[in-house]
């Protein structure tokens, strides 16, 4: 089986590096919160408030579960993916789990406030948030990309690189 999993906080470019990467694999693209919206035909932002976090996340288990079983896919996850151990399983079972890295002041200034994002408020519990998770993320990746300074072609040939 091989898919690609991109995992890493919320503004590292998952989902754009993911969609790039995906046509020069030619694999097929997958964004989970994207998935999501799809399903409920609702923003992320409006399932937190109107189904709950709790909701949203069991959400995020059952793609992550079932994306896990295909093949040939480039899936880019949210930034939450590595909280629930059941998910830090799941992604122990891919051999390509790709982290983008980025410093938490990067981060901040790329989706700092932005409306679409629930979990992106304020900028201490972002940064408390982003700590928590640094080593879930190290544990889970098979590379670990550092995307601070990179270009979206640069970053998609590293990882095309190293696949
Ligand atoms: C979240 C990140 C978001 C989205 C949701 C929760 C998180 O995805 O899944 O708002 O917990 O970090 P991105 O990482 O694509 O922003």
């Amino acid at each position: 089986m091989s898919n690609v999993i991109l995992i890493g906080f919320m503004g590292a470019g998952k989902s754009t590096v993911g969609k790039e990467l995906s046509k020069k694999l030619d694999y097929e693209f997958i964004d989970i919160d994207s998935f999501i919206e799809e399903t409920a035909q609702k923003s992320i932002s409006d399932i937190f408030k109107m189904a709950g976090e709790k909701w949203f996340r069991d959400q995020e288990t059952m793609i992550l579960e079932s994306l896990t079983k295909g093949d040939r896919r480039v899936i880019a996850t949210g930034g939450g993916i590595v909280e629930k151990e059941e998910n830090r399983k799941l992604l122990k079972t891919c051999d390509k789990v790709i982290y983008l890295k980025a410093t938490v002041d990067k981060l901040w200034t790329r989706v700092g406030k932005d409306k679409t994002r629930p979990l992106s408020n304020d900028l201490s519990t972002f940064r408390k948030r982003f700590d928590n998770r640094k080593p879930l993320y190290e544990e889970a990746a098979s590379y670990i990309v550092d995307t601070d300074g990179k270009s979206i072609d640069d970053i998609v040939d590293e990882i095309g690189g190293i696949l």
